[in-house]
């Protein structure tokens, strides 16, 4: 590829590169990249560095390429109920929408109409690696896995634990069936692909600790004991009514975290989803164990939840990645995630405006564009344990990534010829601004095409050729 590519760096800097030659291996690995390359000396450049007679695609004026966003929190199931639920908080919304709704995916048929969708919408948003709920079931949550696998998405897929406090026509017999399912639904993903290439991997995901008695908590701890590849994700202090309640109902934990913790659940590959009101000691031992913070902005809003403190996890070191929460967020987009993350960080900030005397670098402040960028990609890598291979662009790596236009073309919107980006700007500064206007005004009619491991898998140009 020749044009422009944005590259995530770091939490306070991206590379905004014109005139950059990426070079994609047949793996769909990235072999090598080089900066500013005048147009007449492209083939002198390939040649150089041993190849000869490549095929180059050339990206139009207004088009970018970036690496896919991570979604590190969302629910299959749950996309029927999209836009609706939004008047109840967590624990009456999971009782009124969420499980009625996800009871129904014990029908394999639904379940395969329904996630044949969701899977292509959620590629088209340019999500190249998401990390899914299933619902409790074995047989829906492998036909997730299939469609995954099959439409070539990056993800990991878990199906949920949850044997108490929920509906009799929607809750596990016992901790023993549920982890037979369990290691039922792991074995089966893991046949999908050799070691090494899976794109699709299993992923533990005790629904919270809400939904898991003790001994099902005990019984996932050993399972991931035996096994440090497997992922692990759940929800954590999402809610006030959520947290009160778990502390009923693990008296003797520390903290809400410490529930996770006494069982073996945190680890360098666990996921949380929320932390909205995690306490100061929550934060260090999530800190100590290597875990990520999910910050699903868009569902806190909806839900009423609160608002997460990301700067300050940031400057706690804490790894943090953006998820869409569907359906408790009400967007599949990972763009919405960001401008709800960038809004909360403003609403968190707004008491000091105006303060020269704000302690570290994030918290209490807004978050500039090279950060949001970075939590909607190299952040969720490193959350999802897996920033040596996605995440940004570097020899080595994966081709997970989006080619964004802007242009126009066919309806999308053209924030290039309308809005603030200066004509005159050089080559870099435009294309900051594209980016910009991007993250806060494109949608899925920008994103042109959708890659993983090299592979074309979605956007509007693919839709268009299906
Ligand atoms: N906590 C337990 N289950 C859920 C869920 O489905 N969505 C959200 N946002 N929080 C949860
Ligand atoms: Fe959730």
């Amino acid at each position: 590829y020749y044009g422009s590519v944005v590259n995530p760096k770091a939490l306070d800097v991206y590379d905004a590169l014109p005139r950059c030659l990426l070079a994609i291996s047949a793996q769909g690995n990235i072999d090598f990249i080089v900066e500013d390359v005048e147009e007449s000396l492209i083939q002198q450049t390939l040649a150089e560095r041993g190849l000869i007679d490549v095929e180059v695609v050339p990206l139009g004026r207004y088009e970018f390429i970036m690496p896919g966003f991570i979604d590190t929190h969302t629910h299959g199931p749950q996309f029927p109920n999209l836009g609706s639920g939004g008047q109840y908080e967590l624990l009456d919304w999971l009782q009124n929408v969420t499980f009625p709704m996800e009871a129904k995916f014990s029908d394999p048929e639904f379940a395969r109409r329904t996630y044949t969708s969701v899977v292509q919408r959620v590629i088209n948003n340019g999500t190249t690696a998401c990390c899914y709920y299933g619902t409790l079931h074995l047989e829906a949550s492998m036909i997730l896995a299939d469609i995954i696998h099959a439409h070539g998405q990056r993800a990991l897929v878990g199906k949920c634990n949850m044997n108490r406090n929920c509906p009799p026509t929607y809750i596990e017999a016992s901790s023993a069936t549920s982890i037979e399912d369990t290691k039922s639904l792991i074995a089966h993903i893991r046949g999908l692909a050799p070691a090494g290439r899976a794109l699709v991997q299993p992923v533990l995901t005790p629904r919270f600790a809400i939904s898991c008695t003790d001994e099902l908590l005990d019984d996932l701890g050993k399972l991931a004991s035996g096994d440090n590849a497997l992922h692990i994700q759940t929800h954590i202090s999402e809610n006030e009514s959520e947290i009160a309640f778990t502390k009923e109902l693990f008296p003797k934990a520390p903290s809400y975290a410490g529930v996770y913790d006494t069982f073996g659940l945190l680890r360098q590959n666990t996921i949380l989803a929320h932390g909205v009101h995690l306490e100061p000691s929550e934060v260090e031992l999530i800190k100590e164990r290597k875990a990520g913070i999910s910050h699903c902005p868009t569902s806190n809003f909806n839900l009423s939840s609160g608002v997460a403190p990301v700067g300050e996890y940031l400057d706690k070191g804490l790894k943090v990645g953006l998820g869409t929460d569907v359906s408790g967020g009400f967007s599949p987009s990972i763009l919405d995630a960001i401008r709800n993350a960038s809004i909360a960080a403003k609403v968190v900030s707004l008491p000091y405006k105006g303060r020269d005397d704000i302690p570290g670098k994030y918290t209490n402040r807004m978050l500039p564009i090279p950060t949001l960028l970075y939590l909607a990609t190299l952040g969720g890598a490193e959350v999802c344990d897996m920033d040596k291979e996605i995440g940004s662009f570097a020899p080595g790596k994966s081709f997970d990534a989006l080619i964004v236009d802007t242009s126009g073309r066919s309806g999308n919107p053209n924030f290039y010829e309308h809005a603030s980006v200066d004509k005159a700007l050089d080559g870099k500064k435009a294309l900051e601004a594209m980016l910009e206007a991007f993250l806060f005004c494109g949608d899925d009619g920008n994103i042109s095409r959708v890659y993983v491991q090299g592979r074309l898998i979605g956007g509007k140009s693919f839709a268009r050729l299906d």
